[in-house]
């Protein structure tokens, strides 16, 4: 062991189980993080980061709470700005979009948020026909049939007049889940879909999840916790410490690691570099 003093130390010691490893997919890139490092006044939440996400896989990202995981999914469709660094979705930097091309690029991503997002005053029908009224010149007929053939594929074909209040928390997943695809994005991002969710009904949006990416084909990047829902339908992972990532690669590949934070995380032990911090 050298004895070494200052900063240098310090980061050589953070960041010892990043080895930033990022086993080849066999595919390109939908997209990347390059060396993006982002700030909120003093605090450092991307400090580097350079990650891939494969394109028409489902992609999980990983990670403590509070690492920027939900940092990360604002970034790729330019809800905020890396300070360095760059963000590019299908070839093009994400930061450097004028306005329209952003609008342009919004279009083609179907985002769903931790509680599903939806508008309360609307019934059910209103909030997934929203984006079809919003970004398209579709008639209600084939609004209609848009809506009501997506609210069938999340299982809530008989809801359409129901208000968000009188939906349990997994049915307004769904109905988030239906509303991000009515515009078939290329890429959709889930941002905890699993949360609040009982181990059933997880287990059972998992399974849509995966249904639908099958149907559909395109990029999903799920941001979760629960390694339950990453064992059962990540097909690529990326865990992310410290604003920076420790290992990405196919998903048994992941699982198989012996990388100790990956290890310890993978498989929610206790004991491990992770501590209580
Ligand atoms: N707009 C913002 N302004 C200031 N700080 C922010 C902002 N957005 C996020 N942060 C901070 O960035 C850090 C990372 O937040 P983020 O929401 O990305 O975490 P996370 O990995 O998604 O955590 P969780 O798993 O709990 O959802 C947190 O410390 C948070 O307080
Ligand atoms: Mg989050």
């Amino acid at each position: 062991m050298s004895i070494v003093s200052g900063p240098e130390a310090h980061e050589e010691d953070e960041f010892r189980f990043h080895t930033g490893r990022q086993a080849p997919t066999g595919v390109q890139d939908a997209i990347e993080f390059v060396d993006v490092h982002k700030a909120f006044g003093r605090n450092k939440i991307l400090r580097g980061l350079n990650m891939g996400i494969p394109e028409g896989r489902i992609s999980m990202i990983l990670g403590p709470s509070g690492t920027g995981k939900s940092v990360c999914i604002k970034h790729m469709v330019g809800l905020l700005y890396p300070d360095q660094g760059d963000v590019i979705v299908h070839g093009q930097s994400v930061p450097n979009m004028h306005d329209d091309e952003l609008f342009e690029m919004r279009k083609r991503f179907g985002v769903l948020f931790q509680d599903g997002a939806l508008f309360g005053s609307m019934n059910l029908y209103d909030n997934v026909a929203f984006p079809l009224r919003q970004h398209t010149d579709k008639g209600e007929d084939e609004i209609a049939e848009i809506v009501n053939r997506r609210l069938r594929e999340v299982g809530l074909a008989n809801a359409n007049d129901k208000m968000p209040n009188e939906l349990s928390g997994g049915m307004r997943k769904r109905a988030g889940f239906a509303r991000a695809l009515v515009l078939d994005p290329d890429i959709v991002l889930f941002d905890e879909p699993d949360s609040g969710l009982d181990p059933v009904r997880t287990a059972l949006l998992c399974e849509l999840i995966q249904e639908i990416h099958e149907e559909n084909g395109g990029t999903y990047v799920v941001i979760t916790h629960d390694i339950m829902s990453a064992r059962r339908v990540a097909e690529h992972i990326s865990v992310l410490w410290r604003g920076r990532i420790v290992e990405s690669g196919p998903a048994e590949q992941l699982f198989e690691s012996d990388n100790p934070f990956v290890r310890q995380f993978l498989s929610g032990d206790s004991q491990g570099p992770l501590g209580m911090e």
